[in-house]
């Protein structure tokens, strides 16, 4: 375990604006994380964001340490995929990350555990990160189940292979906690980000960062930093209001 946890990795801090937003409200939401984004110290602040706005992210963005990406992106490289946004795409506007297999995509859009790899091998061919998602539901966890689903989830992105894993991100997400108030205990999350820890360095990838989503606001982020596991957040409905966000990044700081 030592070897484990022997060289330190960034913190990072994502907001996953889901579907929400307009350009009005972004720009005051983007121009307040700018303003205030030094509270996070070396920590990474990030925000993913719905493909209209990835325009203004960039321009709002431009001159702040802050870097942005997409919520989703296609399996396929180009062609009759009507209303499908490449990697390559992505790449070519500037982003820098993309979430794949988040729970609601897999729940409301039947994404599948060897789709979502092929997503994040698709993201890495293009030169972006993938944030790659896994999580249990509730009654997964109930039966017992958690570990077995997370393990599952995660088999056809190790398959990727070290050097792949080396270049992304995996966000575990307990679709339990996701926008319900109820966040997983600090000692909840850090069995599984263990346990995900585990099978990375099995992999030859044990620095991958893994960062904990599901409820995570100011009040509850620093126990969850504290966890030797926990590498960041991905943060939803918290993420929509700049001072919280930020509150959040300073936890991790
Ligand atoms: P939440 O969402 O912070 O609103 O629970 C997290 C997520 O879905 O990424």
């Amino acid at each position: 375990m030592s070897q484990v946890h022997s060289q330190p990795r960034t913190r990072l801090v994502m907001g996953n604006w889901k579907m929400h937003g307009s350009l009005a409200e972004n720009a005051a939401l983007l121009a307040d994380l700018a303003a205030g984004q030094g509270r996070g110290g070396a920590t990474e602040l990030a925000v993913t964001v719905p493909f209209p706005y990835l325009a203004q992210v960039r321009e709002a963005l431009a001159d702040t340490p802050l870097s942005w990406g997409a919520q989703d992106v296609s399996v396929h490289e180009r062609g009759a995929y009507t209303g499908e946004v490449s990697a390559a795409m992505l790449a070519d506007f500037g982003c820098t990350w993309v979430l794949c297999g988040h729970s609601e995509r897999r729940a409301l859009h039947g994404e599948s555990s060897a789709l979502v790899a092929a997503k994040a091998a698709a993201a890495l061919a293009a030169g972006l990160t993938p944030v790659v998602c896994v999580g249990e539901t509730l009654s997964d966890r109930d039966a017992g189940d958690a570990e077995c689903v997370i393990g599952d989830q995660l088999e056809p992105v190790l398959a990727l292979g070290a050097e792949a894993l080396s270049r992304l991100v995996i966000a575990y997400e307990p679709v339990w906690a996701i926008g319900t108030g109820r966040t997983a205990s600090p000692e909840q999350a850090q069995a599984i980000h263990a346990l995900i820890r585990a099978a990375l360095g099995k992999s030859g990838a044990a620095n991958t960062r893994v960062l904990y989503g599901g409820s995570v606001k100011a009040t509850n982020a620093a126990a969850l930093f504290a966890q030797p596991d926990i590498d960041g957040a991905l943060v939803g409905g918290a993420s929509l209001v700049a001072e919280e966000f930020l509150n959040i990044a300073a936890a991790v700081a």
